[in-house]
């Protein structure tokens, strides 16, 4: 049985107790669901991989409740980390640095540096501080799935596997935090997220190096979380991308195609697009074109919804400029959700 409590005072202070004993609990943060345990427990981090089914190559994002617990977690905060750490935490930007050897190997899957990261929510923070150790914390879904947005979609993967979940209500930027490498020298962007690259460049005053592509290897493992199908519904998603009035067009005439086939399709529905939806199309809408933030609140909660309608397929085309901005982390969500992908010119 999975219990799900308000999280008031009471709900962080007995979830704050259970991290101590060892147990997990899912909490908010600003930018998704994570599921939590002590960070400097080999025994209770290992459950967040049985629980999740993830595999032990993926590194966890340590979570602390104030800056100055960095150096409990990192050997080494270069300036260009503290600088960042400054300019934008608490937030949506996770810091990949030289580890501790307090933090367990079994936590940063064998690296010699660890992913840290001070979020935002009250919540998070509460329950951190109040736990009195740092959390490790993946996003609180099952490995591959869509991350969790809601207590909802907690359950909907995690219900009878985990103990705890605290509610508070759907997350803010639902989008995973940016990932900064500042461990290897100059500063490398390995997942693009809630906080856009341009203003981490803002800070350090240079460009970031690019991010491994999926598959390619970085350094002596591939870069975790780069797998190519991630974050993606059971339904086969169909993607398509390029020139957006071309995209455009094309997804008219293939949701036509496909209902007159008796094929049951959804659509991840940009507000722009909402004329030229034919009648039996199951749509689930997102924000417009120009409001990236919108649509990124919205993306696994939609794809989550079109995967339970039981549909033959889900068509998606780019929701924002995917090249700037959060539409950059926007476009390699939808990416590694594919199943199909087509570029239009
Ligand atoms: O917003 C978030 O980051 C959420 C919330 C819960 O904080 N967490 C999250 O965790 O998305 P997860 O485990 O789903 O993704 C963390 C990713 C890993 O897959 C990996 O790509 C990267 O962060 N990461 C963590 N530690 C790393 C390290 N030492 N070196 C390189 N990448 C690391
Ligand atoms: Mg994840």
């Amino acid at each position: 049985m999975t219990r799900v409590v308000p999280a008031d005072a009471a709900g962080i202070a007995e979830a704050a107790r259970i991290i101590r004993a060892g147990g997990l609990v899912a909490f908010p943060t600003e930018t998704v669901y994570g599921l939590g345990a002590d960070a400097l427990s080999v025994r209770a981090t290992a459950a967040i991989f049985r629980a999740k089914g993830r595999p032990a190559e993926d590194p966890l994002i340590v979570h602390l409740a104030a800056l100055d617990e960095l150096p409990r977690v990192a050997r080494r905060v270069p300036a260009a980390a503290r600088a960042l750490a400054e300019a934008f935490w608490p937030g949506p930007l996770t810091l990949v640095l030289p580890k501790q050897p307090a933090v367990p190997p079994e936590v940063t899957a064998g690296l010699d540096t660890v992913g840290t990261r001070l979020p935002a929510h009250p919540v998070a923070r509460a329950l951190i501080a109040a736990a009195g150790t740092p959390i490790a914390a993946p996003s609180a879904n099952l490995f591959a799935r869509p991350s969790p947005t809601r207590p909802e979609h907690v359950l909907e993967d995690l219900g009878g596997r985990i103990d705890f979940v605290l509610d508070g209500g759907p997350t803010e930027v639902g989008l995973e935090s940016t990932v900064v490498d500042l461990a290897h020298g100059r500063p490398r962007l390995l997942r693009p997220g809630g906080l856009p690259a341009e203003a981490i460049e803002a800070v350090l005053g240079q460009p970031l190096l690019g991010a491994p592509r999926p598959g390619e290897r970085a350094g002596p493992q591939v870069a975790p979380g780069l797998l190519a199908v991630h974050y993606a519904p059971r339904t086969p998603l169909v993607l398509l991308t390029g020139n957006p009035a071309a995209a455009r067009a094309a997804l008219r005439d293939e949701l036509r195609a496909d209902l007159e086939q008796g094929r049951r399709v959804g659509l991840l529905l940009l507000e722009d697009d909402r004329d030229l939806v034919p009648d039996g199309v199951r749509a689930e809408p997102v924000g417009p074109w120009v409001d990236p933030a919108t649509s990124a609140a919205r993306l696994f909660d939609a794809l989550r919804a079109l995967d339970r309608a039981g549909l033959d397929l889900i068509y998606a085309r780019d929701l924002a400029d995917p090249s700037t901005g959060l539409g950059r982390a926007l476009a390699d969500r939808l990416r590694r959700a594919a199943h199909t992908r087509r570029r239009l010119e």
